[in-house]
């Protein structure tokens, strides 16, 4: 019997069951030999390889500084590629959960009620962090030379260190339980660990940065 207690239905979900058959079974759901799952997978792994190569070579050269002849130039324009790449993904996960099929298992009113939940949450932490940051410091403005005052520690970065991947996390993860769409699950467990990867490179760097500058600012 499908509840119609929406999202309070979730309770009645029994966890336990959720583990290694649950993987079993959305790996029997889908097909890995679909053009367009491999071309969300290259999409995915792509963007943050992207932007942290050439954020890097940034710092370490000043070459997009000199290209654009100001930084803030230079970040807006690369924050701008960086959102192009990040709605080609979205576009290109969608597309491959419309070409392969729905899973009825995930055809279900609180499955339905989390993911819209689950996409309402990652706006929230998506635009708060925005919000919070501004474009510079959303886009690596810190790799440019662009250096925020203080580290920002309100709203949503009490919640998590790296609101902005998460958030976007949970949206895709929303958009594949609304579309019960086992390739969507997959694809979104590939966003994860691509962010994971992501923070555990790029956290240290910033720290990095930012330690370089508490020093010169001791020095003078
Ligand atoms: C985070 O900050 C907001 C706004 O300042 C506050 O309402 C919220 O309770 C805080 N959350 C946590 C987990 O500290």
């Amino acid at each position: 019997m499908h509840t119609l207690d929406c999202c309070g239905g979730l309770n009645n979900v029994d966890f336990s069951e959720m583990d290694v058959t649950f993987m079993k079974d959305v790996l029997n759901h889908i097909n890995l030999h679909d053009s367009s799952f491999f071309v969300a997978v290259i999409a995915i792994i792509f963007n943050p390889f992207f932007w942290n190569v050439v954020a890097r070579w940034e710092h370490r050269t000043r070459g997009l500084t000199r290209l654009f002849g100001s930084p803030y130039v230079a970040c807006y324009c690369l924050g701008f590629v960086i959102i192009l790449l990040n709605v080609y993904r979205s576009h290109s996960m969608t597309v491959a959960m419309k070409a392969q099929a729905r899973w009825d298992m995930l055809e279900r009113t609180d499955v339905f009620c989390a993911g819209v939940a689950l996409m309402v949450f990652g706006t929230v932490l998506v635009v708060s962090s925005f919000l919070a940051l501004g474009f510079i410091g959303t886009f690596l403005g810190d790799y440019f030379g662009i250096l925020m005052d203080e580290r920002v520690t309100g709203f949503p970065f009490n919640i998590t260190e790296n609101p902005m991947y998460w958030g976007s996390t949970a949206n895709y993860l929303g958009l594949a339980l609304i579309g019960a769409s086992p390739i969507g699950l997959v694809l979104t467990g590939l966003v994860a660990v691509v962010y994971s990867v992501a923070i555990r490179f790029e956290g240290p760097f910033t720290e990095q940065i930012y330690e370089e500058r508490s020093h010169r600012s001791k020095r003078e």
